[in-house]
């Protein structure tokens, strides 16, 4: 029941009519293709009425926070607003092993910042054009992310939390009617639920009609946790820093061989078990970095990537030498089910 034909000009109209003309919407961004298609259309629906949150989480890919700002503020015109806020989210994830524990703290600390922001941004506005409320809150989510959720499945069910709709009963606590607005992939009209919620492809198939440029669209999608569930165990700065730059290697490599649009998602991850190493005439012990690639049409199923091996033998051998703390570099072989395309 999803059809694209004129689906942007109806979702643009639809929100005008939903948030009037007065309210401000708040939204948070990450620099992937939902976020950045559920702010495109915002702002051609309203303007600068709406405001993208782009909060750097201390977990995401090499500059990437870089890349959030020059696309949407430069390329699209979104009015941007940034919120450094690594630290605080590395604190309160200093010491944490669980992944449910860490996918929640990380899914409050985001609506911490963006309760501040919206308590903020609505005192800056006060006496300007723009002096409405911060009523909306943009949230783009995908099919595998709502099914997975506990808000579909209940606790006992649960995969796992996705911070984007495990944390949803906690938007509401920002100040004001604030409401969850599942903007781009959910028809107003009809709320059935998951079964309205957009797939992938469909998502890159609007970004293209909104002109959104073919290298974001294409992208692979990244979690909102960010490495952060790309690392098993704790987080810490230096295992973030490491697990980041693994992954730059990894993901250049790919670009380089011409395999990533053949690729539906990849990253390297750290495995926070050590593992020894010889390293010239020097013993180590360092982390083990774990490859990941997969193929996958919807994402709630996947098979790995077939790399040649001298492929993979090259990555570990530039990883290892790039990376320092790294001893070994293995390649995950498991299908979805039962892996999750993530570590956690
Ligand atoms: P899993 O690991 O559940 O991932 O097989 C399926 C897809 O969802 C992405 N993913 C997330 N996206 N917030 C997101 O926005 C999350 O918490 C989250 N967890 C997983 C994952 O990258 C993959 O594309």
């Amino acid at each position: 029941n999803w059809k694209m034909g004129n689906f942007v000009d109806l979702e643009i109209a639809r929100i005008r009519e939903l948030v009037g003309p007065k309210a401000l919407v708040i939204g948070g961004v990450s620099g992937g293709v939902d976020s950045t298609v559920g702010a495109t259309l915002m702002r051609q629906a309203i303007g600068d009425r709406f405001i993208a949150i782009g909060v750097n989480n201390g977990c995401m890919r090499l500059n990437e926070f870089e890349e959030v700002k020059k696309n949407l503020r430069d390329h699209l015109g979104i009015n941007l607003t940034v919120v450094e806020a690594g630290e605080l989210f590395l604190s309160r994830l200093a010491g944490v092993s669980d992944p449910e524990k860490k996918r929640k703290i990380i899914g409050s600390t985001f609506i911490d910042v963006f309760e501040k922001e919206a308590i903020r941004l609505e005192k800056e506005a006060e006496n300007t054009p723009n002096s409405g409320r911060v009523e909306w809150f943009l949230q783009g989510t995908l099919y595998p992310d709502v099914i997975e959720s506990l808000s579909w499945r209940g606790p006992s069910s649960t995969i796992k939390t996705h911070h984007n709709t495990g944390g949803l009963p906690e938007v509401r606590k920002i100040d004001a009617p604030m409401v969850y607005f599942p903007v781009t992939y959910q028809h107003a009209a009809n709320d059935e639920g998951p079964n309205n919620t957009a797939q992938k492809d469909e998502v890159r198939e609007i970004g293209r009609q909104l002109g959104i440029h073919e290298s974001l669209v294409n992208r692979h999608p990244f979690p909102g946790p960010g490495i952060a569930v790309r690392i098993l165990g704790d987080v810490t700065p230096e295992r973030v820093e490491i697990a980041r730059k693994a992954d730059n290697i990894f993901i250049n490599m790919i670009k380089e061989a011409g395999l990533y649009d053949q690729i539906s998602q990849a990253y390297a991850g750290l495995d926070t078990s050590r593992s020894v190493g010889v390293f010239g005439d020097t013993r180590v012990w360092g982390y083990i970095i774990i490859l990941r690639a997969v193929r996958t049409k919807d994402f709630m199923s996947a098979e790995c990537f077939n790399f040649d091996n001298s492929f993979l033998q090259d990555v570990a051998r530039a990883i290892c030498n790039q990376v320092d703390g790294v001893a070994r570099v293995v390649y995950d072989l498991t299908s979805k089910p039962p892996g999750t395309i993530e570590l956690e």
